[in-house]
């Protein structure tokens, strides 16, 4: 056996013994522009990035390390005017490629996750609760199921919640709570359980156009899809 042999074998016995596992995440970009996607730790040790460019057609894959929960999401519109990064849509306001901890500025379309749960399963989501700005979907290698807003809901955002850049584009359509912020859209105070935070006219209009995604806070569990930790998963943005 070959040195990098035995520390690849000691490694694994390692892994197995402590229950180690990293998931890896591809994630793609068929847009037909560039984006930037973005990743923010919940809990567990970071990422293996917090940000980076990706050219359209391209894909990257990113480790996590488990267990691990949080979300990714992705910027577009970018530039870097005067050495400041920058996205019209879904910035983290760190001035860099990396989002160094900071999460998206709503709207932004998120995929969640937590890796590693209790008994052995992964949970993952798409969430338009903080609104949309891009169709995403979510793959998981090996069978489970596909959760996704495969949907360009900008381009039926109504007016009021419509985002737009400077050339009159809608870039994000904003949810009711980011809207309006009050405790009856964004399930808060005296609205914070599902039976005083029911669907609103607002949300199932996210609902409507993807079925598959949390459309409001307390939406229906059948939202969150579950799969056995182990698996990798595919993260294509406009899928
Ligand atoms: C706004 O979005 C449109 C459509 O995506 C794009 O063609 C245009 O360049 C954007 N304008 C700015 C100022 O980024």
């Amino acid at each position: 056996m070959e040195f990098h042999q035995l520390a690849y074998a000691l490694l694994l016995a390692i892994n197995l013994i402590h229950g180690v596992h990293s998931a890896v995440f591809t994630i793609k970009n068929n847009c037909p522009y560039n984006i930037a996607p973005a990743t923010l730790t919940g809990s567990g040790a970071s990422a293996s990035t917090t940000g980076f460019q990706l050219a359209s057609g391209a894909s990257n894959n990113i480790n996590i390390p488990t267990p691990w929960s949080g979300r990714v999401w992705a910027r577009f519109e970018c530039s870097n005017d005067g050495g400041r990064f920058h996205c019209n849509s879904g910035d983290c306001g760190s001035g860099q490629v990396a989002c160094n901890g900071a999460g998206a500025i709503p709207p932004a379309t998120l995929a969640e996750f937590t890796i590693g749960g209790s008994n052995g399963k992964d949970t993952y989501d798409v969430s338009l609760v903080d609104g949309f700005n891009l169709p995403v979907s979510i793959v998981p290698q090996g069978g489970c199921a596909t959760s996704d807003c495969p949907v360009d809901i900008n381009a039926q955002c109504p007016s009021q919640f419509a985002v737009r850049n400077g050339s009159g584009a809608t870039i994000g359509c904003k949810s009711a709570c980011v809207q309006f912020g009050t405790p009856q859209y964004c399930c808060t105070g005296d609205h914070n359980t599902p039976s005083t935070c029911p669907p609103t006219d607002y949300s199932r209009f996210f609902k409507n156009l993807c079925p598959k995604a949390y459309s409001y806070a307390y939406d229906d569990p059948s939202s969150t899809f579950t799969c056995n930790t182990g698996a990798n998963y595919v993260i294509t943005f406009c899928p």
